[in-house]
């Protein structure tokens, strides 16, 4: 079966998905952009701009193929420590994608959401995030999680706060902290955990990504640089997770 995934022909996923056990929820660290484009001798920029391609395909692969979530790693709590000029670009490439697309995503059934603090982006990021997001907000075939600003030990600590701030205004008691209760504190509130979590581009590393929801999630990496991700490499990862034996700690 692997010979089918190395040949370049596009295969019929309905031949081979069981399309009752398509991950509700796919989270995608978006990497290698930068290394494409220095493979190219372009700017890395430029890395990011082939990346947004990638994206336009996955939503509308994703939605296809009837996930319900799909988070993508737009920009970590991290990213603000790279050189300015790209920190700007991506700012930049956000905008147009959202001008660009946001009544397409409308039109397909996208909503969406934001994981992270966009407080700190530039105006014309959040005004364009907030317009796409209340645009969307009544859409119901796949919600498109962008996470920007985004960091799981950032999103726990700001989790902590507000359970503290809602002990003290005794809006909860001490006893009522449990694992759901935490859930509903963080970006994800009301979303299930993602069942299978993609990294193109070789590193293996969940890289503040997601810590409280990848408990139980299945991981798949590839090789494969995110601007030469396709449909068929997001086939081959949920094939790959319909093989998996997901036993969330228990016995079958
Ligand atoms: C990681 O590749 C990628 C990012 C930090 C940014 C991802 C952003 C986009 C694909 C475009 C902007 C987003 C939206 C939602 C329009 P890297 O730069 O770390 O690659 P490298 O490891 O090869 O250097």
């Amino acid at each position: 079966m692997l010979e089918i995934f190395k040949s370049k022909k596009r295969y019929k996923e309905e031949l081979i998905l069981d399309m009752n056990n398509v991950p509700k929820h796919i989270a995608i660290i978006m990497d290698g952009n930068g290394r494409w484009a220095k493979k190219r001798n372009l700017p890395r920029s430029m890395g990011h701009k082939a990346g947004v391609e990638t994206i336009r395909k996955i939503v509308k692969e994703s939605k296809r193929l009837g996930v319900k979530y799909l988070t993508l790693y737009a920009f970590s709590t991290e990213n603000w420590k790279r050189p300015k000029e790209e920190v700007n670009a991506l700012m930049k490439l956000l905008v147009l994608y959202l001008k660009k697309e946001v009544d397409e995503l409308n039109k397909n059934g996208v909503k969406i959401n934001v994981l992270g603090d966009i407080e700190k982006f530039p105006t014309e990021c959040k005004v364009n995030l907030e317009r796409a997001m209340e645009i969307t907000s009544k859409n119901v075939d796949i919600n498109l999680n962008l996470a920007l600003n985004y960091g799981g030990r950032d999103e726990l600590v700001r989790a902590v706060k507000f359970i503290i701030k809602d002990l003290e205004e005794a809006k909860i008691k001490t006893e009522n902290i449990n694992e759901e209760l935490i859930s509903n504190y963080i970006y994800t509130k009301g979303m299930p955990d993602p069942d299978l979590i993609i990294r193109p581009s070789g590193e293996q590393r969940i890289s503040n990504f997601l810590l409280w929801q990848c408990a139980y999630s299945e991981f798949w990496y590839s090789d494969i640089a995110w601007p030469d991700f396709n449909e068929d490499d997001l086939q081959k990862a949920i094939l790959d997770y319909q093989n998996r034996d997901r036993r969330f700690g228990g016995i079958k």
